[in-house]
């Protein structure tokens, strides 16, 4: 039997990748659409323990840049099941007191589900529980590219100083803003990679890699994650 956490040394930020949902369903002889459906659920239930157990920020990765070359069935049936989410959910997750904030860019989003998120962010923005980033057309690389154009305008029109850039000017300057760095990456589906999630922020992040799919992820894989976190000796280039 596994340990209990430490409800005192929780990490403070949780980031996920949540992959797998496909093979959920193939292996099951189903459309892999039905397991993105059934992955939803799975992040019902994980923000529901993120939120009671007290972790501040929890962010997920729906949907990357580079996944819209998928097929256009694949790609309509996620942003419908992300609306859906939204108006379903929002409700519970704003009596939770759960923050909800958009990592990514929104602009290339089906209209409704751009207004069906504004409309929850806007619910939800005073909010002091969980905040729960959802990565939405989001994208590591872009959002670089994003903050460092950002700062070459800011230094050509003279309203910052070239020397006065630092690392946590430039972090400010992302779609996370002022959000703690993420102390754990999960990804599940036994797939060992970053997939553009994060760059910057997860330069020392503690990785897990469960072989889990994400449909199949609940409560006691997310303990089992967090007591590895727990064991592990984060040193940050200095030493002990
Ligand atoms: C993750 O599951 C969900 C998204 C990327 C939107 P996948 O759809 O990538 O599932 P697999 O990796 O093909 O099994
Ligand atoms: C990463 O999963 C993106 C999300 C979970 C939204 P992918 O399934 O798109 O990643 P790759 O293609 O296996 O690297
Ligand atoms: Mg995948």
């Amino acid at each position: 039997m596994p340990g209990e956490i430490d409800l005192s040394r929780l990490p403070e930020h949780i980031a996920i990748i949540m992959d797998g949902n496909g093979r959920w369903a193939q292996k099951r002889g189903l459309p892999r659409v039905i397991g993105h459906k059934a992955g939803m659920e799975a992040i019902r239930k994980t923000v529901k323990y993120c939120s009671d157990i007290g972790i501040k920020i929890l962010t997920v990765f729906a949907f990357s840049t580079e996944n819209w070359k998928r097929p256009r069935d694949e790609v309509n049936y996620l942003m419908n099941l992300l609306t859906e989410y939204m108006r379903k959910e929002v409700g519970t997750l704003h009596h939770n007191g759960v923050k909800i904030k958009i990592l990514g860019e929104p602009d290339m989003l089906p209209a409704q589900t751009r207004a069906e998120i504004q409309e929850a962010v806007i619910l939800t923005e005073h909010n002091r529980g969980l905040q729960f980033n959802i990565a939405l057309n989001y994208g590591g690389r872009a959002e670089i590219l994003k903050a460092c154009k950002k700062l070459v305008r800011c230094i050509n029109d003279g309203s910052i100083d070239i020397d006065s850039v630092d690392e946590a000017m430039f972090s400010n300057l992302l779609y996370t803003g002022n959000d703690p760095d993420p102390d754990l990456i999960i990804r599940t589906s036994g797939e060992q990679r970053i997939s553009n999630f994060l760059l910057w922020q997860g330069a020392y992040s503690e990785l897990m890699f469960t072989d889990r799919l994400w449909p199949d992820f609940d409560e006691k894989e997310l303990r089992s994650a967090i007591l590895e976190y727990q064991s592990r000796d984060r040193r940050f280039g200095a030493l002990k």
